[in-house]
Parts: structure tokens; sequence; C-alpha cells
């Protein structure tokens, strides 16, 4: 038995102005398994999680729902928990970088960096917006292209042509929040200095140290260290960590009217979230009786046994593998013994957009009734220890889950449970089955978090006692008067079914749960895996342990929104809002440009087989080709009524991959928000004389 470990282990910090996205379920997801894989072997896990709370775009998100970024926040961190239960996701803590305890590290840290001569101030020179009285973000400055010319281009590059230049350069810059004109305004910003040898000496070593920590394991996957590498290439610059009042953040000690960059205190949060779960009382937490310990926060992270692991993405890899670690170090703290990088998920090859309906929203998913272990399963499937990008394809979920999942693990326990006389198991010989050399194989992939590896190997072994049943044939054994003979071939497939469960668990915990039960086995860990249940054990009642994916589900998962969100369950008779919603916040005029409407002609429309909302499009905008669409009509309208009509048509909005094909655009309708009590959808009708491409203005 290994000795021990101690492990304090993170996910990325969500920000907080959005719900969870599969994007960060599938992280969760990530880290959850391999932190039960620990707990199963015994090891001390901390598992901690926390809201980013702060910035600039928090801060304007905030005052656009008229509310202050505080309580926003906490609106926010609200509706957390029921994705996080919803996915078997086992944090032991959850916190907010805006609290109590990441304000004091946050200034305890920045107070050593300081005393140390790595922080600079220096003043520079930034836009400022008059009107909303704020220095501004580049992503709120637009402008001209230097370049081009083309307008209503970003502070930082041009879309049309390309170049790359600084929100200086723009021509006729203005503030995206006021549309006033912004006015370059000096102010004194404190710079940490990581161009400073003695820091760029410890990064240099630090990303590119094979075994720093004597566990054989590298901090950083090796194109990670590769990338470092090449951004030391590139040199060092000092980074900016204050920005100006308003800010929404943690005020700079002795500087008022100075507030910490976002990004400085957000991995402070990781620490803010473990020293909470510890100031509550809570480290001995109900999940892990291994985590028993009276040492408090200080304690811990003083312990050099301690080993911190962060789960991040592939998109904030450059805060996490030189800021954070030389933050740590330089404030006399310990350094992360790993960075986990993972890829993005993709749904159906394309990318997730914030947009509306793109992308799976895992709340819809557990709505629907489809079990969270089918995901935690699929991504499983698909996650290897590279920074690979994993698709969600929604024909290989219904596959790999009711032809794998089901069809060969659980199969194993339905067929076999019959012939076993009272459910006594009368054999456990698994030799040729080598369940201890399956199991610490297992293991060894999913230290690695080569997920998807393990469980090929899993299911390679679940195959062997499929065919291993069909060959011994029970039934016909038992037919013919072989009943012990049958019995005893059952008896090695229950025994193999419980060592994959084992081998499953910290994957599908539940499912674990309710096969151990049906086993009567004592709950199962890497120590009692490959150890038989023993001949003479009595297996319980076998009931069903999973459903296989209905296809209605996918669909119905992948229909677009319907309604909006229903007003709370008020009489359909006073609609104090027009409509059943309230009118969207204010927008310029700027952002109803981006809108392009045309006029578009139905060239033709029929029936989605599979689904009782679509309707296929096929529209002419005068393009000179027609474009595909789907809408979710089909309640409202019969294809023939629509065919040779006009109808408006968002021509702009990036194409989206749906389960039956590709939608190039979007219908409008109108509905009311309680679809219910007042149905129907209403598409729009031009005035006779428009043609199809005229842009709506
Ligand atoms: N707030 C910062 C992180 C601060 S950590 C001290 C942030 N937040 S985020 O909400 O944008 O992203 C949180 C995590 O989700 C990141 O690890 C990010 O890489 C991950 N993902 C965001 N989109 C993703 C996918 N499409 N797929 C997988 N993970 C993705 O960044
Ligand atoms: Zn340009």
């Amino acid at each position: 038995m290994p000795a021990q470990r101690k492990l304090f282990v993170t996910t990325a910090l969500p920000y907080a102005n959005g719900k969870f996205h599969i994007g960060h379920i599938m992280e969760y997801i990530q880290a959850d398994i391999w932190v039960r894989f620990q707990r199963m072997q015994g090891h001390m896990v901390h598992f901690v999680g926390a809201d980013d709370a702060h910035g600039a775009p928090i801060m304007i998100a905030a005052e656009k729902a008229g509310q202050t970024p505080p309580d926003f926040v906490a609106e926010i961190a609200a509706g957390r928990r029921q994705y996080l239960d919803g996915f078997h996701i086992q944090f032991d803590n959850w916190h907010s970088t805006h609290s109590a305890e990441n304000t004091e590290l946050a200034q305890d840290i920045f107070r050593h960096l300081k005393a140390r001569g790595l922080v600079a101030s220096r003043t520079i020179e930034q836009f400022y917006d008059p009107v909303k009285g704020m220095f501004l973000p580049d992503r709120y400055i637009k402008g001209e292209c230097p370049s081009c010319h083309a307008k209503d281009q970003y502070g930082d590059a041009c879309e049309v042509c390309s170049s790359v230049y600084s929100p200086t350069d723009l021509i006729e810059p203005y503030s995206t929040l006021t549309g006033a004109r912004p006015e370059l305004r000096s102010s004194e910003h404190f710079f940490f200095r990581l161009s400073d040898p003695q820091v760029v000496d410890f990064l240099k070593t630090w990303t590119q140290d094979k075994d720093a920590d004597g566990s054989g394991r590298p901090r950083l996957q090796p194109e990670m260290a590769r990338k470092a590498g090449e951004w030391f290439e590139a040199g060092m610059a000092d980074w900016d960590i204050s920005r100006d009042a308003p800010y929404f953040g943690i005020e700079i000690p002795d500087a008022p009217g100075k507030y910490f960059y976002v990004w400085l205190d957000a991995p402070i949060g990781y620490l803010a979230s473990l020293k909470n779960h510890f100031d509550r009382g809570q480290a001995r937490n109900h999940w892990d009786p291994a985590s028993r310990t009276d040492a408090g926060f200080d304690d811990f992270m003083a312990d050099p046994a301690v080993e911190q692991v962060h789960f991040i993405g592939k998109d904030i890899v450059y805060f996490h593998t030189l800021f954070w670690p030389a933050m740590l170090r330089f404030s006399g703290r310990k350094t992360p013994n790993q960075i986990n990088v993972h890829g993005f998920i993709t749904v159906s090859g394309e990318k997730m957009s914030k947009s509306r309906g793109t992308g799976i929203d895992p709340l819809k998913y557990l709505s629907l009734g489809m079990n969270p272990e089918w995901l935690r399963y699929y991504i499983a499937a698909k996650l290897n220890g590279k920074v690979e990008d994993v698709d969600f394809n929604p024909d290989d979920f219904v596959a790999r889950v009711n032809a794998d999942l089901i069809g060969k693990y659980v199969n194993i326990a339905s067929r076999a449970v019959k012939f076993l006389e009272g459910g006594k198991l009368v054999s456990s010989h698994l030799e040729q089955f080598a369940p201890a050399r399956l199991v610490d194989s297992v293991k060894d992939l999913y230290e690695a978090r080569e997920y998807g590896k393990a469980l090929r190997e899993i299911m390679a072994a679940a195959d062997t006692v499929n065919s291993y049943f069909d060959n011994a044939a029970p039934w016909r054994l038992a037919k013919e008067g072989g009943r012990v003979e049958a019995a005893e071939v059952c008896s090695v497939c229950i025994e193999m079914f419980k060592v994959l469960t084992a081998c499953l668990k910290p994957v599908l915990p539940e499912l674990a749960m309710h096969a151990e039960a049906f086993l009567k086995s004592p709950p199962l860990d890497w120590d009692n895996a490959a150890v038989p249940l023993g001949e003479g054990h009595q297996v319980g009642e076998y009931r069903h342990l999973m459903q296989r994916v209905d296809g209605k589900q996918i669909d119905a998962l992948f229909e677009p929104p319907q309604e909006a969100p229903a007003p709370p369950a008020a009489a359909a008779s006073v609609d104090p809002l027009p409509g059943g919603e309230a009118i969207a916040p204010t927008i310029t005029i700027d952002d109803f440009a981006k809108l392009d409407l045309r006029i578009a002609r139905i060239v033709d429309c029929a029936p989605v087989e599979g689904s009782r909302k679509l309707l296929r499009l096929n529209v002419d905008l005068g393009e000179g080709r027609t474009r595909n669409l789907f809408a979710g009509i089909a309640s409202a309208y019969q294809p023939s009524e629509l065919i040779g009509k006009l109808t408006v048509v968002v021509a702009n909005l990036a194409p989206r991959k749906m389960k039956f094909g590709v939608s190039e655009g979007m219908v409008l309708a109108a509905s009311h928000a309680d679809e219910k009590s007042q149905p129907g959808i209403f598409i729009l009708n031009p005035w006779p004389g428009a043609q199809p491409g005229m842009r709506i203005h």
C-alpha cells in the first residue's frame, strides 16, 4: 500500500457572469473522475472550486442587469449547485473570489512581492470614457481600422484586414459603452516585474523540470512545457496588475483608488476556497473520511507532502504556468505540483458560442431526464492526458452508451444472474481474465488521465467476459441438466462484473453504488477491486441498472430553445409585461447594425423526420443560391402554407450545425413568453413590394 497522498485539487474558477456551459461541465467531470480515483485509493483529497467574481465585464454586466456587482454574482453562484449535483461532481467546497479570505490572501501576496522589490509603479496612458467616468479596457473601444479603414473594429486587431495595432491607433475611436470619444489620460499602474532575472530563472526551471517533486510526474504536459519555452524565447514582459476605480475587485493596500486586476486575485481564489473550507471546519468532509485532519489551512499548505493540482483549459495556460507560480514562489508559498491542461469540447465539430441555443445546455440535458452518467461516460471515453479537443457527436454518444456501456458491461450482470441459484456464487476462478492485471493497468491510466484508454481496456475485458458466457452457453447447460456448471460459469461472470464495476466507479459513481447494492459487496476500492467476492457469497436481486439512451431525448436536446423562461405562475389575465417578458436592456444603434435582417423567399419547405417541432426551409435571400435553415414552427404552419411566401431572416448568424444538418440563418417569429397559456407562433410577412435580399434597417 503506497503512502497516503495529500492532494489539493482545483478546477478553473468560472467567470460569474454566466451559467455553466458544457465546457465547464467537461472540465469538472475530468477533475471529478481523477479525484474519485484518488479517494478510492485512500488518498486524502480536498477538491475545491469558486466563482471568479471580479473585473470590468462583470461590473458592466451587473449594471446592465440593474444589480450591484455583489448581488449579481451571488445570484449566479446560487445557480451552481444544481449543475454540480446534477452531474455528480463532488467538490468539497464552492466559494468566491469576492470574499474576505481572498482579500486577505491577495493583499498578503502583494505585500510580499512588493517587499521583495518585484512591484514597479509606472505611469501609463490609457483611454478614458469621459461619460462613463472610467478607464476603458481595450475590448470596449472600437473605431476605424488605421490600415484598411474598415469601420467598427476592435481596439487590438481588424477583423477585415487582420492587421494588429493598439487602441490608440484607431481612427475616430469610440467607447462601446457610451459611444463617447475616449480621451487619453495618464494613470499610475503597478507592474509585477516578471522580467526580473530571478523570476525568469525561476520560471525557466519550474516549467521545464521533468520530475520536480520526485514522483516521476512532470508539472506540465510536454507540449505545455514546450509552449512555455517559446514564451521565454519571446521574452518576459512585466505584468500590469492594477486597475483604477471604478472597478469591481480587491483594493490594493496603501494605494487608494487602485484595485488588483482580476487575473491577479483569481487564482488566489483557489487558496481562498480551501481556506474557507478549513475555517468552516469542513475539511473533515463527508465524502472522504480519509481527509480527516485537525490541521488548519496554514499547516496544511506548509506541509511539503501536500500536492497542489490544477485542472484548466488550454486558453488560460499562460496565467497558470507563469504568473501563478511566480506569484506563489516570490511570496514564499508552495507552487503547484501539476497543471493539467485539457482541450476544448466542440459539439458536432463546431466551436461553442455563447450566443443562445448553441452547444448543449447542461440543465436541459438533465431536465430531459437524461442520465448524467451517460455524459460522464461519454466524455471520459473521449479524454486523454494530452491537450486535445474533444467532440460531442450525438450519434457516437448514443452508440457508446447503448452499445458499450449497457450492451457490454451492464449486460453481463443481467444475463449471468439468471443461472445462479438463490443468488449464490459457486466459483471464483477468474485466472483466465487476469483481474489484478486489468486493475493495475486501469489504475495507471486513471492516474495519467488517460480515461479513454482505461475505458477501452475495461470494455475489452467486458467483451472477453461476454464471449466466455456465449461459448459456455449456461442456458443450454441448465436445460441439459448441467445446473451446477451453469452456475459456475455465471459466478465467474458476476465476479468479473464486480471487477469491472470497481474499474468504472470513478466515472460512474451512482451506477457503481447500485451495482454494489446488487452485488451485496462492500464499497469497492482499489484494494478490493480484484479480490473475488468468493464462493458462497450471495448477491441480491437484479434490477435493471441503467436505461438506454432514447433517440428522442437526443432530438429534444438539440431542438432550439423555444421560449423565454416562463414568468412566475401568474394568472394569464394580468400581464404586466408586454408579451410576457420584460423589454431587453437598451442597445446602441451600433449594436443593432450588427444584425443583418433580410427579406427571404421561402422556396421550399418540408417536415423534418424525427422532429415534431422543426421545419426545414429553403430560402432565397437574393444571393444567387438558396440557404437551408431550420425553424421551430412545425406546430404552427404546414409546409404547403409557407412555400412561395416572403418572410424575414437573420442573415449573418453563424451557421449552426444541428442534428439534422446545418442551419444557415434564423427565421424571425413572434410568440408569448408563456407558451402554455398563450400558445401560438407567428412568422413575419412583409408588405407587398419587398423583394428577397432587401435589408431591413
Ligand atoms: N475565470 C477564468 C479562470 C480563472 S482560474 C483562476 C476563466 N473562466 S471561464 O469561465 O471562461 O472558463 C473556465 C474554464 O472552462 C477554463 O478552464 C476554460 O478553459 C474552460 N472552458 C471554457 N470553454 C471550454 C470548452 N468549450 N471546452 C472545455 N473547457 C472550456 O477562464
Ligand atoms: Zn483593417
